[in-house]
């Protein structure tokens, strides 16, 4: 089939109050918008303004009510537990409407916050879909952070009430949440009046008399009751939810997403970029914390009348590396996203896939891939070992759909290896040199999109809209900055290189180096420091930090343990912060700028070439020789 993707972004090109005012019918409405795009509203327009709407709704009772309500909507498959629950879209209208209920008598109402903070476990869709129900916006927590992390979080966002669990698992090991909580809460000046807890059989926790209540209980009792809430309309323009992710501080930024715009470009992506139809089932292996969870688990395939999976594991190791392909076989799993590291994993502990065969997947057509670089490789491996097409396709927590991806449902195009597709209808992609001047075809320069973003993109950052604007949009103006380097080629694929900034990607996973320096700068014998992302097989890239020790401390295997458990105890075990390299001096411009990228490159083996700003061209090689020494 030739692919009508040229045809529909010229088709948004030419229109695209129209393209979006058409997506937009496959949403149900309470009231229409006033027009479908105010330029004048918001920090660079306003999509659907005035327009009425719940996300709730569409996702979950548009379907229970209208012949999907015997249809599992959720599959929960737990392989760290053995447990396995299908939750068909009738039930998961009675849980979500009974937790709204108690919600509401805890006081949440419409634009309150509420921090959730939960394994992967169904109460954790449950209680996302509750806020959205009663129009509060929920800020998700990923558990792999610290309590400090967490505190920030609720420091920003001011929850009404927090939802969290007595427990997360980790292969080998419980993670206890409820002290992580009880820890964020007393760091926090915004201390949240409820917090309803899920206690889990693996590990329970104690609960804090008068802040603190039974999940299970007060559902049980809604329940019971018989409460059912209605969905409360709210403003397209509404936020939905704010998600928390890496900026050039250890200060996050809350991402916000809006209701309608979010709910139409989800909805048009589901079919047009993945090829799914609605009943089908689709699977994203990532976690709700992260911005794939919230789109491609919960609020895509829900909006679409798919069935999703909430998976709780690992792609190995719980209990092996042919689990992905079981959830596959057993679910009738129709595409799978996931992140590129998975599939590394799943290489390293089984190359030549032994332990597919044994599983049915002819029912699976397509490999999703996003998060980091998608390096070919892996993408090759992928097509040979599972014989369907593996897309990689580019987003940023930002803009919560893909930027750019190769079109399953408008028909594929070539594939072209390291490349993330073409850019998606709602993004003109540029590319610029750091005057801001277009570069030319092939070269490499600031990856930016033409303001204004696409419907569901981030309007700004919560309570920050000058940091949004200081961000993104000031260096190039007119455009979104993505912080990505790149290239588009003469056919128009994309080509994403690395940050222009000093995030790095471990296992799919967006970290801050700058929030890593902030923490190993604080002990007492580090004088100074460097923290730079180097290149790593099965992770895509680690940290890795540089110290320049002021002599007053112990030796160098005690401060590498200790800074190794200030960061895994100030950021989270996530930061998978493991290597420590002491040197006498740290390169620098002359202006005392670190040179990271330098010393990045120098890490990674790459080539580099000498700054011509460069204060010390001999410090560059003390970093090669400090690399090289082995640990005494
Ligand atoms: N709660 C508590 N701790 C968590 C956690 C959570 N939700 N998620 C991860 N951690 C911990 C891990 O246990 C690990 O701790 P350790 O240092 O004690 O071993 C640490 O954080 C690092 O975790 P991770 O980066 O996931 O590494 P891993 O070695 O456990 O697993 C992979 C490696 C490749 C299997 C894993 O990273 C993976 O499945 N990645 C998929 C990426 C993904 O889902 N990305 C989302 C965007 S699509
Ligand atoms: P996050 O906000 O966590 O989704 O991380 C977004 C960042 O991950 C992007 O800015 C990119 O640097 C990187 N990224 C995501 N997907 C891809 C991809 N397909 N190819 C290259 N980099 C990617």
């Amino acid at each position: 089939m030739a692919s009508r993707y040229r045809e529909v972004y010229r088709s948004w090109q030419n229109d695209p109050h129209a393209f979006w005012a058409e997506a937009a019918t496959e949403i149900d409405w309470f009231s229409p918008w006033d027009r479908v795009f105010d330029a004048g509203a918001g920090i660079y327009g306003r999509w659907f303004p005035g327009a009425t709407c719940n996300t709730c709704f569409n996702a979950v009772d548009r379907h229970a009510e209208g012949g999907r309500k015997d249809q599992p909507a959720l599959i929960y498959d737990s392989p760290i537990t053995g447990r396995k629950r299908t939750y068909t879209y009738g039930a998961l209208k009675a849980e979500v409407s009974a937790l709204a209920a108690v919600l509401q008598d805890l006081g949440v109402g419409r634009g309150d916050r509420v921090v959730i903070y939960m394994p992967m476990v169904p109460e954790a869709v449950f209680a996302m879909l509750a806020c959205a129900r009663i129009g509060a916006v929920h800020s998700v927590v990923f558990g792999g952070f610290a309590a400090r992390e967490l505190a920030a979080r609720i420091d920003d966002a001011a929850p009404k009430a927090v939802i969290s669990a007595s427990c997360g698992l980790e292969p080998g090991r419980i993670v206890a949440y409820k002290p992580l909580l009880d820890e964020a809460i007393r760091l926090s000046a915004a201390k949240p009046q409820n917090c309803l807890i899920l206690q889990r059989e693996e590990q329970g926790c104690d609960l804090v008399e008068g802040r603190d209540h039974d999940y299970a209980a007060l559902v049980a009792a809604a329940r019971q009751e018989g409460r059912d809430v209605p969905c409360v309309p709210v403003l397209a323009t509404d936020p939905l939810y704010i998600l928390y992710t890496s900026g050039t501080t250890g200060r996050p930024k809350g991402v916000v997403r809006d209701n309608g715009g979010h709910m139409v470009r989800l909805k048009w992506s589901m079919f047009n970029e993945f090829g799914i139809r609605p009943g089908e089932t689709f699977w994203a292996a990532s976690d709700v914390g992260w911005v794939v969870g919230h789109s491609y688990i919960v609020y895509a395939p829900l909006l679409h009348g798919c069935t999703t999976v909430l998976f709780e594991g690992k792609p190995v190791g719980t209990p092996d590396a042919g689990t992905f392909w079981r959830v596959i076989a057993e679910h009738r799993v129709t595409a799978l996203f996931t992140a590129p590291t998975a599939f590394r994993a799943i290489r390293t502990a089984d190359p030549e896939a032994a332990l597919l065969p044994q599983h049915d997947l002819s029912r699976f057509r397509t490999l999703f891939l996003a998060g980091e670089r998608a390096d070919p490789d892996t993408v090759k491996w992928a097509e040979r070992t599972l014989g369907v097409p593996v897309i990689d396709h580019w987003w940023q927590t930002e803009t919560g759909a893909p930027i750019s991806q190769n079109p399953v449902g408008l028909g594929m195009l070539p594939v072209k290896y390291g490349s993330p597709g073409l850019p998606m209808p709602g993004y003109d992609v540029q590319v610029l040199d750091d005057a801001g001047h277009a570069v030319a075809a092939g070269k490499l320069g600031n990856v930016v999109v033409r303001l204004p973003l696409a419907p569901g993109s981030l309007p700004t950052l919560w309570n920050d809209d000058k940091r949004f604007e200081e961000a993104y949009l000031h260096e190039f103006p007119g455009y979104y900055k993505t912080a990505d380097a790149g290239l588009i080629d003469a056919d128009g694929y994309l080509f994403i290189m690395s940050r222009t900034d000093d995030i790095i990607n471990v296992a799919g996973h967006r970290l801050s180096t700058g929030g890593m320096e902030e923490v190993v700068a604080e002990h007492p014998a580090v004088a100074e420091c460097a923290v730079i992302g180097i290149a790593d097989a099965l992770k895509g890239q680690v940290p890795c930090g540089f110290v320049v020790l002021n002599g007053k401390a112990a030796d160098i295997a005690t401060i590498e343990k200790e800074l190794i458990a200030m960061v895994r105890e100030r950021i989270g075990p996530v930061a998978a912060f493991k290597r420590v390299v002491p040197v006498k001096r740290l390169p620098k411009t002359r202006s005392g700028k670190i040179l990271r990228a330098t010393m990045q490159k120098i890490a990674d083996h790459e080539e580099w070439t000498m700054p011509a700003t460069i204060d010390d061209p001999l410090i560059l090689d003390e970093i090669a020789e400090a690399l090289e020494k082995p640990k005494d």
